[in-house]
């Protein structure tokens, strides 16, 4: 019979993989805490119309990527692909603002886009995702920022750069966005079909187009600096004066657009020059009309999303690897089985990870056995010994044993720990 295996796109996070998941996670939650957000938690699937009002029915995304089913009751429904629109219909549904303003959540899951897969580009990928709702100073996107690359600077990453521009508002975007279609219709039978698609549909998609004809045309086009709107000025400027003031290196990017509709005033994303072709560590952007769109009252919101793989593949390429585990291999002959037991509880009982087999092998063949599992120390139990007060520790790196009693045992390695 022929082997199933993971769906396209989609991969098992194995051990050691997953400790580095871990690992990251562990981060991210603890500069969750340390900048003052809360988990938040919304399901997988959602009604496909959240999307479809919140991410805009005009990307990619939503015309091309989102897994969507109808269940058995005839609803329709889909795989989340991002996690901005659902903490939005959360903060609704549950009337969050009814708890202060503004409200700062964190997320970490799977998202689902139906994308064409390679190195770093997923069919199920992972975010970290931090979301104000509910506050429009200018302080909080650089809080969002801020928040982004204290991330990678904890995990050991130093190179990136965040780029940085503004897309303006409801008010100012419409006139800026007849100046791009006048620019780009004379040039329309030079561009490529998705962009002759999307100058109709979403034009200024067309200034983050790849394709190398359609870049040479852009390089000429309005930008939505350019066509700014006094408060919308006003609030990029304060967002770079803070930034200076934090000291945090940016880099005006005025063809920065972003993939979701729901983006006004400042967009952002931080790369890495190491990642390749999908170098986007994260990205994010001030969204103060989505709440609204998708049925709330008007609130203003800002947020990122980071790639939990694409950070992962940085990890890795810099060999940065979480601190190894202090745990201890219990070997033992057949003889001493019952005490072997009753210290892999005592063990386990003072939070010093531990295992032993349940089948009768040598002491050689144990040995072997938690060498290659990694253990860094042994506990050798001998049937002499049954009677004394003492248990022998080896160093399985450097081969050196120990005689130790059971206190002196549990204070080496809360030491350790
Ligand atoms: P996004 O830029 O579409 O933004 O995704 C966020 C991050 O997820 C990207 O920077 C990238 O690292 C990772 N990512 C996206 N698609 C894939 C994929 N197919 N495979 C692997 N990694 C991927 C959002 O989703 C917005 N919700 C971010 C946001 C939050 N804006 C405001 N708040």
């Amino acid at each position: 019979m022929s082997k199933i295996t993971t769906p396209r796109g989609t991969q098992d996070i194995l051990p050691p993989e997953s400790e580095l998941w871990q690992y990251l996670e562990n981060i991210i939650r603890n500069v969750a805490t340390d900048f003052c957000f809360k988990e938040i938690r919304t399901p997988i699937i959602e009604h496909s119309e959240l999307f479809q009002r919140g991410v805009g029915t005009e990307t990619d995304i939503v015309t091309k990527e989102m897994y969507t089913f109808e269940d058995k009751g005839g609803r329709l429904l889909t795989l989340r692909p991002e996690g901005t629109a659902p903490v939005a219909r959360a903060f609704i549904q549950h009337n969050l603002e009814g708890s202060g303003l503004p409200q700062k959540l964190y997320y970490i899951g799977p998202m689902f886009r139906y994308e064409r897969p390679q190195a770093g580009r997923y069919r199920q990928h992972h975010q970290f995702g931090f979301e104000v709702l509910g506050g429009k100073e200018p302080g909080l996107d650089v809080e969002i920022i801020n928040i982004a690359i204290t991330i990678f600077k904890r995990i050991g990453v130093s190179q990136f750069k965040v780029l940085l521009n503004s897309i303006g508002c409801s008010r100012c975007r419409p006139s800026y966005l007849e100046n791009l279609k006048s620019y780009l219709r004379p040039l329309f039978p030079q561009l490529c079909s998705d962009c002759q698609r999307r100058m109709e549909t979403n034009p200024m998609r067309v200034l983050d187009c790849k394709n190398p004809g359609c870049q040479s045309i852009l390089e000429r086009a309005p930008s939505p600096l350019s066509w700014l709107c006094g408060e919308c000025q006003e609030h990029f400027q304060q967002v770079q004066n803070l930034l200076k003031k934090m000291n945090i290196p940016f880099e005006i990017t005025p063809r920065l657009v972003r993939g979701l509709d729901y983006y006004t005033r400042t967009v952002f994303e931080v790369i890495s020059p190491e990642l390749g072709a999908q170098n986007s560590l994260c990205g994010g952007g001030r969204y103060d009309n989505l709440i609204e769109a998708i049925g709330g009252s008007p609130t203003p919101g800002v947020g990122f999303a980071g790639g939990m793989e694409r950070t992962l593949l940085i990890l890795k390429l810099k060999g940065i690897r979480p601190p190894s585990q202090m745990g201890v291999f219990v070997a033992y002959q057949e003889e001493a089985f019952e005490k072997a037991l009753d210290i892999l509880r005592q063990l386990r009982e003072n939070g010093i990870p531990s295992e032993m087999l349940f089948e009768p092998k040598s002491l050689s063949s144990q040995l072997k056995i938690a060498n290659r599992k990694g253990f860094p120390f042994v506990l050798i139990l001998k049937a002499e010994e049954l009677g004394s007060e003492t248990l022998t520790l080896k160093n399985m790196e450097s081969g050196e044993q120990r005689t130790l009693s059971y206190s002196q045992l549990l204070a080496t390695f809360k030491e350790k720990a």
